[in-house]
C-alpha cells in the first residue's frame, strides 16, 4: 500500500513536470550558501572594525560596523548584507581621505530563518579589484537572537548582569550587519564600551592583564567566518591553567573550572604535536552561565563552554578536546556551507577522540566512541534518508536543526575508516598535511574528497576508492564495511543492567563503584524496558542518580524517569529542568515527557516556570517540542 502510494505520486509528478511548458530545472548548487542573502561573489569583505557601547539597561549593542569589502564584479552596483531584527541609521562611504558621504538602502524581504537582507546601492564609478569602506551606524533588538541578556538572578554572583553571544550558525547577522556565510573569512577589531566594573572579552586577542574601566580594544588578525565572531561581557575574571591557556569566569565559578579543565594545556601541546602549529596564539576558556545552549562553542582564542561541564570529576572534558580540535578542523579549514557542517564536526569528533585516548586512555576514547555510536543508531531510525548522507542537499529549513549526531558521530566513523584503512600514521600525516593545505580557507565536501583521492586513494592501495568514500558523503545510513565501536567496560555495565533487571543480583551488588561515569550512564540507559517503579526506586536510592553532580548522568536518568513515568522522581527532574539550560541535558527530557503520552501538560508547566532562564535558541527549540 505505501510502496503503491509513492509509485503514483511518482508518475504524478513526472507528469505534472512533463505537462508544463516551462520545465522547471533543477539548478541546486552544493557550493552555494542558501542561508545568506550576501552577494559575496561580486563584493568580499576582508575586514571588519566594530565600535559598540554596550548597554545593559535596553539590552542592545549601539554603534557602528565599517567593513572594508573588496569589488569583484563590474556589473555589481549594489552590496547585499545579512541582517536580522538590526536598527540602520545610516550607511555611508567612507573615502580614503576618511570623509563619509551617503548612501542609499533599503530592507529586502524578511525571511523567518535568514533574517532581511540590507541592500545598499553604491556610486557608479567604483574601480574594480579596489576595496569600498563602508559604515554603517545600528544598534541591535533586545531580541537579538545571537545575544542572552542575562539579569544579576541568572548569573553566578547574582551581583552583576552578563550578556553574550553565539553567532554559529546564522546569528552573527543579529548583532553586527554583514556578509553571515562561512565562504567568506574577515579580520576584525572592536572597541567596545561596558559598564566600568565589567569586563569585556571577545573571539579575539585577550590580554589576560587587561585592566577593567570600561574600554576595551580587541584585534583578530588572522581571518575568520563571522559565524566565530563572539563577545562576553559580565563581572569576569582570569585564572592561568598553563603558559598559553587559562580561564575566564565569574569569580564563584573559577576555582572549580581550573580543577576541572586543567589539562587544557596538556590538549593543547598533543594537537600541536599530531596536527601542526596552532594558529592562533593565546587558547583561553569562557566558562558561562548555566543558560549557555551549547556544551561549548569554538570562538577562536576563546572557547565559550557550559558550567554543566563541572562534574568535579574532569569526567566530561572531551567537550574541551573538541573545542580545542576545532583550532585545527572548523577554524583553520572551514565549511563552505552548512551542508559540509561534517567537515567541521565529524572531523572535530575523530580528532578530540584522538586527543582523549592519548591524554587519559583508550579505555576512556572508547567508552565515549561507543556512547555516541549508540545516539548515531538513534538518530538514523528517526532521520530521513535523505538527510542522512554526510553531505546531503541542504536549501531550506534552519541550518540550526540539522544534522545532529550525523555530522557528528557518521562523520567522525567515516574518519575512523580511514584510519583504520590506510593507518594511523598515514592517516594523521595526511590530516596534519590537509590543514596545512587548506588553512584559512573554507572547502567543500567535493574539495576535500579531490584532495583525499589524490593524496591518499591513489597513494596507498588499500582497496578503497572514491565509490566507497562516496558512500559515506552521498548514501544514507552506515557503509556495511563501517566500523563499530566496542568497549568492555561499557559492554560490562550494559550486561550488569539485564542481570540486575532480571533479578540475577541485589541492589546492594551492582559494582557501580568500579564504573567511570560513562558506563554508569550505559547502565542506566541498558534497564530492561518493564522495570516496576519500586525497583527504579530503590536504584535511585542506592546509586543517587537523581541527585548527581554529573550532568550526564542525569540526562541518561532523566530521560529513563520521564519515558517511564518515574513519578516519584519528577521533583527532582524538575530541577534538573531548572539547573541547566544546554540544549541537548534538558530537550530530550522534555521530549520523552511529551512522548510517554501523559504529560505534556506537566512539561508545560515546568516550562513555563523554567523558561525565563533559558537562551532564546534553546526556548525555541523546547516550544516547538511542546507543541
Ligand atoms: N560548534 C559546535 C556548536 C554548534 C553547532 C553551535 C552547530 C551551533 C550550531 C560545538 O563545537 C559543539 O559541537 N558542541 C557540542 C559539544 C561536543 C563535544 C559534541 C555541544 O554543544 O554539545
Ligand atoms: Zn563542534
Amino acid at each position: 500500500m505505501k510502496k503503491m502510494n509513492l509509485v503514483l505520486m511518482a508518475a504524478a509528478v513526472l507528469l505534472a513536470a512533463c505537462s508544463s511548458d516551462t520545465q522547471e530545472v533543477d539548478t541546486y548548487d552544493p557550493a552555494h550558501d542558501y542561508f545568506s542573502f550576501a552577494n559575496s561573489d561580486d563584493f568580499v569583505t576582508e575586514h571588519l572594525a566594530l565600535d559598540l557601547d554596550v548597554d545593559f539597561d535596553s539590552s542592545e549593542l549601539r554603534g557602528s560596523a565599517t567593513l572594508v569589502m573588496r569589488r569583484l564584479n563590474e556589473e555589481a552596483h549594489e552590496i547585499i548584507l545579512d541582517t536580522r531584527d538590526l536598527a540602520i541609521d545610516s550607511v555611508e562611504l567612507i573615502s580614503a581621505a576618511g570623509t563619509a558621504s551617503a548612501l542609499e538602502y533599503r530592507f529586502g524581504d524578511e525571511d523567518e530563518v535568514r533574517g532581511t537582507p540590507l541592500i545598499i546601492s553604491l556610486p557608479g564609478d567604483l574601480p574594480v579589484d579596489e576595496t569600498v569602506d563602508l559604515r554603517l551606524i545600528y544598534s541591535t533588538s533586545p531580541e537579538s537572537t545571537a545575544l542572552q541578556w542575562l539579569p544579576p538572578e541568572l548569573t553566578a554572583g547574582g551581583e552583576h548582569p552578563l550578556m553574550f553571544s553565539q553567532s554559529q550558525a546564522i546569528h552573527a547577522r543579529s548583532w553586527v550587519p554583514l556578509q553571515d556565510t562561512p565562504a567568506v573569512r574577515i579580520t576584525y577589531e572592536a572597541s567596545i564600551r561596558t559598564p566600568s566594573e565589567l569586563l569585556a572579552v571577545m573571539s579575539a586577542n585577550n590580554d589576560p592583564l587587561t585592566p577593567r574601566g570600561g574600554a576595551y580594544h580587541f584585534e583578530m588578525p588572522q581571518p575568520i567566518p563571522s559565524y566565530l565572531l563572539a563577545i562576553a561581557v559580565g563581572n569576569i575574571f582570569f585564572a592561568p591553567l598553563g603558559e598559553d591557556t587559562g580561564i575566564y569566569a565569574e569569580p564563584e565559578l573559577l576555582d572549580d573550572s581550573v580543577y576541572e579543565f586543567a589539562d587544557t594545556q596538556a590538549m593543547l601541546e598533543l594537537a600541536e604535536q599530531m596536527y601542526g602549529p596552532y594558529a592562533w596564539g593565546r587558547y583561553d576558556l569562557l566558562v558561562l552561565p548555566p543558560s549557555f545552549p551549547y556544551g561549548g562553542m569554538e570562538n577562536p582564542r576563546l572557547s565559550f563552554i557550559t558550567p554543566s561541564l563541572l562534574a568535579g570529576d574532569r569526567s566530561l572534558v572531551s567537550v574541551i578536546a573538541h573545542e580545542l580540535a576545532h583550532s585545527w578542523s572548523g577554524n583553520l579549514v572551514t565549511n563552505a556551507t552548512w551542508r559540509d557542517g561534517w567537515l567541521n564536526e565529524g572531523m572535530t569528533s575523530y580528532l578530540d577522540s584522538r586527543l582523549m585516548e592519548i591524554i587519559y586512555d583508550k579505555e576512556r576514547a572508547d567508552e565515549e566512541r561507543v556512547l555516541s555510536y549508540r545516539e548515531l543508531l538513534l538518530d538514523l531510525e528517526r532521520v530521513p534518508p535523505e538527510m542522512q548522507a554526510l553531505a546531503p542537499r541542504l536549501d531550506t529549513g534552519d541550518p540550526d536543526d540539522f544534522q545532529g549526531s550525523i555530522h557528528y558521530s557518521k562523520g567522525q566513523l567515516f574518519l575512523q575508516y580511514l584510519e583504520e584503512t590506510f593507518g594511523r600514521d598515514a592517516f594523521d600525516e595526511f590530516l596534519a598535511a590537509y590543514f596545512d593545505e587548506f588553512a584559512f580557507q573554507t572547502i567543500t565536501s567535493e574539495r576535500f574528497l579531490e584532495y583525499l583521492d589524490a593524496n591518499l586513494l591513489q597513494v596507498m592501495d588499500r582497496g578503497v576508492g572514491r565509490e566507497q568514500v562516496e558512500a559515506w558523503l552521498y548514501e544514507p545510513g552506515l557503509p556495511e564495511d563501517a566500523p563499530v565501536p566496542e568497549s568492555a567496560t561499557l559492554t560490562a555495565a550494559r550486561e550488569a543492567a539485564i542481570a540486575w533487571s532480571r533479578g540475577d543480583y541485589a541492589t546492594a551488588e551492582i559494582p557501580s563503584a568500579d564504573w567511570s561515569p560513562h558506563a554508569t550512564v550505559h547502565f542506566i540507559n541498558s534497564l530492561a524496558d518493564d522495570l516496576s517503579t519500586e525497583r527504579l526506586a530503590e536504584l535511585d536510592a542506592a546509586l543517587g542518580f537523581s541527585d548527581t553532580r554529573n550532568a550526564e548522568i542525569g540526562r541518561a536518568w532523566f530521560i529513563q524517569v520521564a519515558e517511564r513515568r518515574h513519578t516519584a522522581a519528577y521533583d527532582q527532574l524538575e530541577k534538573y529542568l531548572n539547573r541547566y539550560g544546554r540544549g541537548r541535558l534538558i530537550l530530550p527530557v522534555y521530549r520523552a515527557l511529551v512522548e510517554n503520552g501523559e504529560d505534556a501538560e506537566l512539561a508545560r508547566t515546568i516550562f513555563e516556570n523554567a523558561r525565563s532562564a533559558y537562551h532564546p535558541l534553546v526556548d525555541a527549540g523546547i516550544a516547538k517540542a511542546l507543541e
